[in-house]
């Protein structure tokens, strides 16, 4: 009985002292010049499919849901947005060349077609997140159409 006591009473101690370690919040402007949408041609229904889905982890600005600055969450949330800016940033689109352009287009219907985006973890609290196989189309025949007019536009 005394041990359990000791034992939560640790355990409380340790979840007050790791909110100490705060990673920074990602709370950048979310309409930048460099942003996908000022920089291309990106259809209302596309645009908003991206700022629901991919956006929190893919933007300069997360929409952090309440636990979001409660350790250990606010970690586990940072590592993805981290990560996740590290591989493909729709804020900062305008400041990629062609080449990563075209690059990006293509791996962004292949992520979305193979079910590997929006990760899984975040598809189970963002339900409204789901892309339906009528969203993964648009966005497939976007990237191409897209693709193709970064190929032959000057
Ligand atoms: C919960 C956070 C999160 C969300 C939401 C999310 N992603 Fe990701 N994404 C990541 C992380 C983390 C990685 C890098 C690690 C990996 O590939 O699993 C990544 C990788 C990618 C890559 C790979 C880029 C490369 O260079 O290999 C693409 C493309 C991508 N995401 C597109 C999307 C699209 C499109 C959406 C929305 C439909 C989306 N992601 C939603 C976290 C997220």
């Amino acid at each position: 009985m005394r041990r359990t006591l000791i034992y939560l009473i640790l355990l409380v101690a340790a979840l007050i002292l790791i909110q100490f370690i705060r990673p920074e919040n990602n709370l950048g402007e979310l309409e930048s010049e460099t942003d996908l949408v000022q920089v291309s041609q990106v259809p209302d229904t596309l645009a908003s499919i991206f700022l629901n889905s991919c956006y929190d982890c893919h933007s300069n600005h997360t929409r952090y849901p309440w636990y979001g600055n409660l350790a250990p969450f606010s970690w586990y949330l940072n590592k993805h947005v981290v990560e996740g800016k590290a591989h493909l940033n729709f804020s900062s689109w305008g400041l990629m060349d062609k080449a990563q352009k075209i690059s990006q287009l293509d791996q962004i219907c292949e992520e979305i077609s193979s079910g590997s985006m929006p990760l899984k973890s975040y598809l189970l609290i963002h339900r409204s997140s789901r892309l339906s196989s009528h969203d993964i189309m648009a966005i497939c025949n976007w990237a191409d159409s897209e693709a193709l007019e970064i190929l032959t536009g000057d």
